[in-house]
């Protein structure tokens, strides 16, 4: 019998002690540095846990790439649930991200589905919002909806689950939100009717050296073996990472060092590991960012990289990056797209910081309009690379 390939590589080397935990949809369970955001995420959220008080209490979180906001918020649900259910409170969590559930009505059908069973197709908003109230009350529930990366939403969008609460009696509400988005988009956003609406808003600093030392020190040790990232070693991630003043810079580099020893059989991380990792991390980005994109998403991404792979190119236009996208579509044997599904495509990967799309006027006086596509982080044959590997896995 041919050897089985998990058996085999049960027996290889292992730097890990525990890979999961350095993946971005790893939850840790302390968050050094954070004490002071949590004291006041608890300090507003504590009144959900009054039995004798039915209120909705809406925070925003706000900071640059990876200062922790996703994980602040989703440590704090899963806490205040578990709180909820010791005393004997009827509330719910839900998270969602918004560069999966893109549109004020998926993300009501998904709750509608998840939470109650209901299917949501063929309902307006309005009704899905009803009933939803309607549950919330009948079941005498309190959730607290959690909309992550909302500047893929319109502040209009968000007002209207805020504003869901106004179809309970006066003074009642049981839908608490906490909305979280990058701090520059917030500002664009940030209507006054939605300032109006928020009691408290958290911005999260960047992590300086001192604070990096801490976090990364952690998180190396709940990931690897005693010995395997030396403390020599793990001060190079951190110079590397506080000059991004980004945690999630560090812990990508510590993962694929990681992994860069494991493959070449190696029983510790070296400075030259380090490195060669550092080159493949991209901090402003999330690495599951493509992972959430559409097909034809990923095709136009993939035709904007290769048109940025050619020598020389520094950026590209949509009429000539729609000829590649044809020819892309074409190469997996899908239907071919029109031009119009193709700028939606386009302006939904600038929303997710993957492209950068600026429209100028070709020429003062002349009529018609030229949009320029570059590249904001990532390097064109790596933002390829990564959007095949999805596409294989995907046709796997
Ligand atoms: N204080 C902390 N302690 C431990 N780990 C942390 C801390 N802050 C952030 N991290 C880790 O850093 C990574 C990035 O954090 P997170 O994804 O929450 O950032 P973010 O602010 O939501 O970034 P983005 O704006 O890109 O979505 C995660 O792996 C998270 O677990
Ligand atoms: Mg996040």
């Amino acid at each position: 019998m041919p050897p089985n390939i998990f058996q085999s590589r049960s027996s290889a080397k292992d730097v890990f002690r525990d890979r999961h935990t350095l993946l971005p949809e790893f939850v840790p369970d302390d968050l050094p540095c954070r004490d002071q955001e949590i004291e006041q995420l608890v300090a507003n959220l504590s009144i959900l846990l009054d039995p004798h008080k039915t209120i909705s209490v809406n925070l925003s979180i706000t900071g640059q790439p990876g200062v922790g906001k996703t994980t602040l918020a989703k440590k704090t649900i899963r806490d205040l649930r578990n709180a909820a259910i010791a005393n004997g409170i009827n509330l719910d969590t839900f998270y969602v991200n918004c560069h999966s559930f893109r549109t004020k009505t998926s993300i009501l059908r998904r709750i509608a589905l998840e939470k109650f069973n209901i299917q949501g197709r063929g309902y307006s908003d309005e009704e899905l919002m009803e009933m939803l109230a309607t549950r919330l009350e009948k079941e005498n529930l309190r959730m607290v909806l959690v909309i992550d990366e909302a500047s893929m939403l319109s502040g209009e969008d968000i007002l209207a689950f805020i504003h869901l609460n106004e179809l309970f009696s006066p003074e009642i509400g049981r839908l608490s939100n906490i909305i979280i988005c990058r701090r520059s988009e917030w500002t664009l956003m940030l209507s006054a009717p939605l300032s109006g609406r928020i009691q408290d808003q958290l911005n999260l600093d960047g992590y300086g050296e001192q604070q990096l030392l801490e976090i990364l020190s952690y998180r190396r040790d709940l990931a690897f073996f005693a010995g395997v990232l030396p403390d020599e070693e793990l001060g190079l991630v951190i110079d590397i990472s506080s000059r991004t003043r980004n945690a999630r810079h560090g812990i990508e580099i510590m993962l694929r060092a990681g992994m860069m020893a494991n493959a070449s059989g190696s029983d510790s991380i070296s400075a030259e590991y380090i490195r060669a990792a550092k080159t493949e991390v991209y901090p402003e980005l999330r690495s599951d960012v493509f992972h959430d994109l559409k097909d034809n998403e990923l095709f136009a991404a993939m035709s904007v990289g290769r048109e940025l792979s050619k020598p020389g190119r520094i950026s590209t236009t949509v009429n000539d990056s729609f000829e590649i996208f044809k020819l892309i579509t074409d190469e997996y044997n899908e239907k071919p797209q029109s031009k119009a599904t193709y700028r939606l495509c386009i302006n939904t990967l600038e929303q997710l910081g993957i492209i950068s799309h600026s429209v100028s006027s070709i020429d003062e006086g002349t009529r018609g309009r030229r949009g320029k596509i570059s590249l904001f982080d990532i390097p064109a044959q790596i933002l390829v690379e990564r959007v095949e590997n999805v596409l294989k896995n995907r046709r796997r």
